[in-house]
This record gives C-alpha cells, sequence and structure tokens, in this order.
C-alpha cells in the first residue's frame, strides 16, 4: 500500500553496510541453494511445465525466406490434420520482437513484411503439442521473394556501414586527444583487426509462454529475465493498461540476454489465447529460439595501440562494426572497458553498423566487454611480445591512477590484485615464454593471460518485507521477501535469502521468497550483473526499515539493535546525530538553533519529537541486563501480527563520480594437436574482484560460467546464416557448439577481496558477466604460446592453425 513504510536509497555518497556488522553471518557462506531439491526433485516449474485446464499447444510458423512480403497463408492447406483448431495470424504483432532490456518501446518492423528467415509469421493451434508441430510444417506459404536484395553477405556490406544511434546504445562514440596522430607519431604500434561471429545465448530453458486470459486481463507464465520491462513491452504491444498484464516466472532455466525482452511466442501466445477462449502454451523449438530471438552480433574491431619502447601506451583506438536488422538501435558495445582499461591521452572508441536481415541482434552474455576484450586483450598480448614485455607487467605499466577518459577515481580498482594473485596460483611465473617451445607427445603446450572488466551497474528496484507471526516455525516468527525480480539460475532465491537472514536475525529456512511475478513490487531484474546489487539492495533496504521499526517499538536507536535468533537485543552505544548532540549541548535549545540544524541535516523538528516519543515508551522493554526480546512476542503486537516494509534503491551521483567496475584476470593453458591442430583447453584459472561475495559457492559458479563461455567464443561458437538464402545453418545444440562436459577442465576461481562503499548498500558488484570477459583473449594468448601462430579470426578453429 501506499503507507507502506519505506526505505530510500540514492546512491549519492559512500554508505557502510549493516551486512558487516549483523550478528549471523550467513552473507559469503557457500550455502546450497534454497530452491535446490525443488529443482532436482522437478517441482520447480518452467513455463512449459505449467497446465491449466482445456489448455491448447501452439507452434510457431516461420518465413522461409529472407526479405520480402506473406502473400497467401493458406489455411486450408492443414484440412484433415486432425486436431488442428486454428491458423492465427497476426503480422502487425508477432513481428514485433524487442529483446533489449531497458526499450520501452517494443520496435514496430512492419506489417507483414519480412526481415529474416525464421522471422515468425504464424502460430497452429492445436489440442495437442504433436498436432500443431505437424500443422506448423504442413502449412503452405507463399512469398513475393525479394531474396535477391536481402543483406546476407556482412563483408560485402560493410561498405554501407553506418552511423550508430548514440542515444539508444549502452555506449557512446569516444574521442580524446588526437588518436589518429598519437599512432603516426608512436615509438611502437600494433594494429589489427579482429572478426567476432555472431553467437547464441544458447540457455537450457527454450522460450516458452503459457497465456491466459481472465476476461481482459492477460497472464503469461514466460520465460523472462527482466518482468518489469517486459511487462511495460507487452501492453506496448497490445494496447493493455499495466492493470491488464501479469508475467509469472518463478523458475528461468538461464536467459543470457535472449530473455531480458519479449520474444514472438509470448505475444503470439497472447493473440491466439484471445481469439480462442482458451490458454495457449507456446513453446519454441531450439531451432526457433535461434533463428526468432535474438543474436549477439557479429563485429569487425580495429584495435590499434601506439605506445613507447617501455610499453606506456598513449593512444588506443577501438572502432567496431557491428549488424542487426534494418532500423534496430542496438549495436554490440565493445568497447565498454577500453574507455577506462588502461593508461592513454589519446583515445578513440567508435561504432558503425551494418544493416542484415539476419535475426534480430541484442544483448547476450556481457554485452560488449566479453567480444570486445576478446580484440583489446589479444592486441596487448600481441604488443607485449613485440616488446618482450611480460603480458602482466604491460598491464602494470599501463595502469592509470584515475579513469583516463573521464578525470574521476575509481571506487575500486583490482586489476593488478587479481592479476597477482590469479599469476601466483596459475604458475605464471613457471611459464615458457617463447612461443611453440613446448612440445609433450603430440601436443604443444601453451599458456596465456588476460585481463577482466566489466562495468558494475545498478537499477531502479523495489521490495517488499514482511515479518509475521508464524507459530509452525520454531522461533514463531518468518519473513516474507516479495518482489518481481527473476531468478534465472544465477542463485537469487538463495543469496536474498542469506541477506534476508542476516539482517532480520533469523535462520534461512525462516526466509520466504517470493519472486518472479510482476504483480510483486517492481525490481531490476535479472540483466547485466546488476541483479544481486540492485533487486539484493531493495531487499536489503525493506529488511533494514523493519529493523527500525523494531527498534522503535522496544524503544531502542536502530544503530544500538542486534537481532539473532528470531531475537533482539541491545549492544552498543548510539551514536549521536548533530540534532542530539546539539540539543545535550546546549541547555537553551533555541528553536533558531533547532532550525538551522534541520535545515542543514534535513532531520524535521516533528520527526525529531516523534522520535522522542517512541523511545519514551522503553519501560516495556529494559536491555540493561543483556536481556533479548523474542521477535514473535514483538511482532505479535502488531495489527494482524506482521510488520511489513517496502525498500527502493536507485542509482544516483556515485555512478558519475566514480568510475564503478569489477576487474579480474584469466589464465589459460591450451594444448594444440600437432598434427591435426585440435586445441584442448587444459585448466584455467580466474581471480576475480566483485565487491562483497554473497554466496561463495554461487558466485564461483558464475564465475565458473563466464569462464566456460570464454572457452566457448574462443573456440568453438558461431552462428552461420547461409549467405544465399539467409537460413541458419547450425540452428541446434548439436551443430551451434557450445562447450561440453569434455571440452571443460579444471576451473580454478579465486575471489579476491574487495569492499566497495560506493556501489549500493551491500557492497556488492556484478560478477556473471566479468569472468567471461577476457577469458577468450586468455585462451587465444596461450594458443600463440603454444604454436607461434595469431589467430584474428574467431573461433580459433583447427583449421586456422594449420
Ligand atoms: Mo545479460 S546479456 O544483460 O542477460
Amino acid at each position: 500500500t501506499q503507507s507502506e513504510p519505506t526505505k530510500k536509497m540514492t546512491m549519492d555518497k559512500p554508505v557502510e553496510s549493516l551486512l558487516s556488522t549483523t550478528a549471523s553471518k550467513l552473507v559469503g557462506k557457500p550455502i546450497n541453494r534454497v530452491d535446490g531439491s525443488l529443482k532436482v526433485s522437478g517441482q520447480a516449474k518452467y513455463s512449459a511445465e505449467i497446465h491449466l485446464d482445456n489448455q491448447v499447444y501452439g507452434v510457431l510458423v516461420g518465413a522461409t525466406i529472407a526479405k520480402g512480403q506473406v502473400e497467401k497463408i493458406d489455411s486450408d492447406s492443414l484440412k484433415g490434420i486432425p486436431n488442428i483448431i486454428k491458423v492465427v495470424t497476426d503480422p502487425e504483432h508477432f513481428l514485433r520482437n524487442s529483446q533489449q532490456g531497458g526499450a520501452k518501446k517494443a520496435p514496430k518492423q512492419g506489417v507483414s513484411e519480412i526481415f529474416y528467415h525464421g522471422q515468425p509469421i504464424a502460430v497452429v493451434i492445436a489440442e495437442t503439442f504433436e498436432a500443431a508441430t505437424e500443422g506448423a510444417k504442413a502449412l503452405k506459404v507463399t512469398y513475393k521473394d525479394e531474396t535477391d536484395q536481402a543483406a546476407l553477405n556482412f563483408t560485402q556490406e560493410l561498405s554501407n556501414a553506418h552511423a550508430v544511434d548514440e542515444k539508444n546504445g549502452s555506449d557512446k562514440n569516444y574521442v580524446q586527444g588526437d588518436p589518429d596522430q598519437g599512432l603516426a607519431d608512436a615509438e611502437v604500434t600494433i594494429d589489427r583487426f579482429y572478426h567476432t561471429p555472431s553467437q547464441n545465448s544458447a540457455a537450457m530453458e527454450p522460450h516458452a509462454t503459457l497465456a491466459h486470459w481472465e476476461e481482459d486481463k492477460l497472464i503469461l507464465y514466460t520465460a523472462n529475465q527482466m518482468l518489469a520491462s517486459c511487462k511495460q513491452q507487452v501492453m506496448d504491444a497490445l494496447d493493455l493498461n499495466k492493470d491488464q498484464v501479469q508475467l509469472i516466472a518463478h523458475y528461468v532455466g538461464g536467459g543470457f540476454g535472449s530473455k531480458l525482452g519479449i520474444a514472438p511466442e509470448s505475444i503470439a501466445a497472447a493473440i491466439a489465447a484471445k481469439e480462442l477462449g482458451r490458454p495457449v502454451l507456446i513453446t519454441m523449438t531450439r531451432p526457433q529460439v535461434m533463428e526468432a530471438t535474438i543474436r549477439r552480433s557479429n563485429t569487425r574491431q580495429r584495435i590499434a595501440i601506439g605506445c613507447d619502447k617501455e610499453g606506456v601506451i598513449d593512444t588506443l583506438i577501438h572502432d567496431t562494426v557491428s549488424s542487426n536488422l534494418p532500423g534496430e538501435a542496438f549495436f554490440e558495445p565493445t568497447a565498454l572497458s577500453t574507455h577506462y582499461l588502461y593508461r592513454g591521452k589519446n583515445r578513440r572508441v567508435h561504432y558503425e553498423m551494418v544493416d542484415m536481415n539476419q535475426v534480430l541482434s541484442g544483448s547476450m552474455r556481457a554485452p560488449g566487454e566479453a567480444v570486445g576484450m576478446i580484440a583489446v586483450e589479444c592486441a596487448m598480448d600481441e604488443l607485449a611480445s613485440q616488446l618482450d614485455i611480460d603480458p602482466i607487467e604491460l598491464r602494470r605499466r599501463n595502469e592509470p591512477e584515475k579513469d583516463p577518459s573521464k578525470d574521476i577515481p575509481f571506487s575500486t580498482r583490482q586489476l593488478i590484485a587479481c592479476m597477482e594473485q590469479g599469476a601466483e596460483q596459475f604458475g605464471w611465473s613457471k611459464r615458457n615464454t617463447k612461443p611453440a617451445s613446448q612440445l609433450e607427445g603430440d601436443w604443444w603446450i601453451g599458456t596465456g593471460m588476460a585481463a577482466a572488466a566489466r562495468g558494475n551497474q545498478l537499477q531502479p528496484s523495489e521490495a517488499r518485507a514482511t515479518l509475521q507471526v508464524d507459530k509452525s516455525k520454531t522461533l514463531g516468527v518468518k519473513a516474507v521477501i516479495e518482489t518481481d525480480m527473476t531468478d534465472i539460475g544465477t542463485g537469487s532465491y538463495t543469496v536474498f535469502s542469506q541477506v534476508a537472514a542476516d539482517l532480520l536475525g533469523l535462520p534461512i529456512d525462516h526466509i520466504e521468497m517470493k519472486l518472479g511475478d510482476s504483480a510483486l513490487p517492481p525490481a531490476s531484474g535479472s540483466g547485466g550483473s546488476w541483479g544481486a546489487a540492485s533487486a539484493g539492495s531493495s531487499i536489503y533496504l525493506a529488511c533494514e526499515q523493519l529493523r527500525e521499526m523494531l527498534a522503535e517499538k522496544v524503544g531502542l536507536y536502530p544503530d544500538t539493535i542486534q537481532l539473532a535468533d528470531g531475537h533482539i537485543k541491545q549492544v552498543g552505544e548510539h551514536e549521536l546525530t548533530a540534532v542530539e548532540t546539539a540539543k545535550k549541548n546546549s541547555q537553551a535549545f533555541a528553536d533558531s538553533t533547532i532550525n538551522k540544524i534541520s535545515e542543514t541535516t534535513g532531520i524535521s523538528l516533528s520527526e525529531q519529537v516523534l522520535e522522542e516519543q517512541a523511545l519514551s515508551e522503553s519501560e516495556k522493554y529494559d536491555f540493561d541486563n543483556n536481556d533479548s526480546y523474542a521477535l514473535t512476542d514483538i511482532v505479535g503486537k502488531y495489527d494482524e501480527q506482521k510488520i511489513s516494509a517496502k525498500g527502493q534503491i536507485k542509482p544516483g551521483k556515485n555512478d558519475k563520480k566514480y568510475r564503478q567496475s569489477s576487474f579480474g584476470a584469466n589464465f589459460a593453458e591450451v594444448a594444440v594437436h600437432k598434427v591435426t591442430g585440435e586445441i584442448r583447453v587444459k585448466r584455467m584459472t580466474g581471480a576475480f574482484a566483485a565487491g562483497r561475495i554473497l554466496n561463495q559457492k554461487t558466485a564461483t559458479s558464475q564465475c565458473y560460467g563466464g569462464m566456460v563461455f570464454g572457452i566457448g567464443s574462443a573456440l568453438m561458437e558461431e552462428v552461420i546464416h547461409d549467405k544465399r538464402d539467409g537460413r541458419l545453418c547450425n540452428h541446434d545444440l548439436a551443430e551451434y557448439h557450445v562447450p561440453v562436459n569434455a571440452d571443460v577442465p579444471q576451473l580454478d576461481v579465486i575471489l579476491v577481496e574487495e569492499d566497495d562503499p560506493y556501489t549500493n548498500p551491500m557492497h556488492v558488484k556484478g560478477i556473471g558477466e566479468t569472468a567471461i570477459a577476457g577469458a577468450a583473449a586468455a585462451i587465444a594468448n596461450a594458443v600463440y604460446n603454444a604454436v607461434g601462430v595469431r589467430v584474428y579470426d574467431f573461433p580459433i578453429t583447427l583449421d586456422k592453425l594449420l
């Protein structure tokens, strides 16, 4: 409700964290996932597993041309197939497909116009999934084919590259000093083009939506990362108001960017369900996921570095061309970290785009850094070889004291600590520095490293915390946390439970975490590695508000309470505020003084009086003898035997005053077969500094994931579109290769200690995408060290080494 007490925080200055001083210290511990047993026992229901009475099944039909117009969708072609109900088609809506998290409006891509092969144009509805699948296969569609003019060859289209829409991008073009002149004047230079391919998020759970209308209200059970912004997209697409749309995603099987926005199956299911008056489930097949959700754009990146003979950089150029559908604003922000990673007074970041008739490109796994740092970090390695300087030493020499492009300090920057701790663990000092010098049996052995950086982000987020009497619990009290934040496999349920448990002094099984429903307070959603920090902070603030309410109830100052084992007690002395100090020091206590103090502290006189009244009730609670009181008794005295509060976090000036980033370093050892060129990653070590670690186990798993992505993007992942007709050639996991267990060796993760008070009240930074950045470059650099061959065209497949 409106009147719910709400703790709001805008990050305008450094803040202390209560998590440093709570009595119970669940935060940080490597505890198992609280939802783990539900998942392994199959009780955690994913969207496609929800079943509603009377539901029917839809299967999408994709265009079989890359550019042109639909002429006719012939429903009659399905006559005779049993159990078919209807072919639903509504091109104006189906064609909307926005994957960009921040986007308020789903882009319009025209009416009945085809922009890429596989674009959904109809959905066949049937009583069974099998019948719908058969119908989708049999549906006859005719086109006015314009494949000839489709843009299907990136290299050819490069000459038509155009400026990007900086307004809607997550990075901007940037020039500092005179980069071209700087390069021309430099004693030592390196100037290379790198190519990275289109990639697919390849989340385990394919996109699926069960749509259901309750009169005029649409309920979507859908695989989604960001419910609040996706709800807005659904409202925009279908012209519905906010009370008419509810999105539910209790469990999501990975997203990696592909579920940041609504995918076509959501809208198709909503329209079909409306037409039929029955719930409609549409599950995309793996090929459909790959053809019609998003891809990460391929890139061509130029990296040029100018430095002196000691390797001290003064010029850094990063020019990138990426691709997207015509009219789309998103471009791959490859140079996000190039702005601040290394020193240099001349710097250019420049983006261009090429229009292609290929599936929409969007944010995927560390959009920007994941492929941008392949180029930068491979170039740094080549520069180090050229100068005969150790790659770590080269990076050390280029460590900037401040953000070199903005002249603002880093909130924290631990690149050197990460490189040192990683090097120590990996045994970097024992490496063979000469390329192609270590043959073991039939295998060339090599080692390489790369820096990692991923910009830290905070998004507005809201949550509610309710403390309530629950006699079924041992301590008689439990906390319910509510927010529309998702858990996409990252561990949200678990880490937020740890935060709430510590702040409220309850065991973890006394926390009921309600996530993944847009009817709950709107959170940041899961994207950009900001989820733990943003949604977590709103939960933290809601719990802090509850702590203050409890303190008031028992007549203690909030800074003198300790909550543990379901009890409250007094600890330490209250630190006097400015107002309180003035009062104590001045008998006269003139109104004018108070007014003056009120002006400077922002604390009003009335709040002051209220606080005094609250404290005067303290006779009911005597804390003199180290007494503690059960929360169940205190909460029991509230109406309805519960108290509820909200928390709201917002980014503020800290984002502008301090460059915030997580840093890290990846190390890899590879073996390359001397005859076949086969590449095996033998081991990897990653060291990452990402602020407070909420859970050692889930954080480590996030890093494993990032490093595995590094293996994929270094050695195998590549979406291939046929240059003749735009068809996606490798649209399943048999042909689009991601690393499997046999490809992933021992991974060592070091979580480097860090406390960053500028980020949020928990001091948490994004970690999921940090480990990806540079991971592929470390492998590429190891391949060079093994065989002496630099590959500039990713992935590094064996043919490129022969
Ligand atoms: Mo991430 S690509 O923002 O899901």
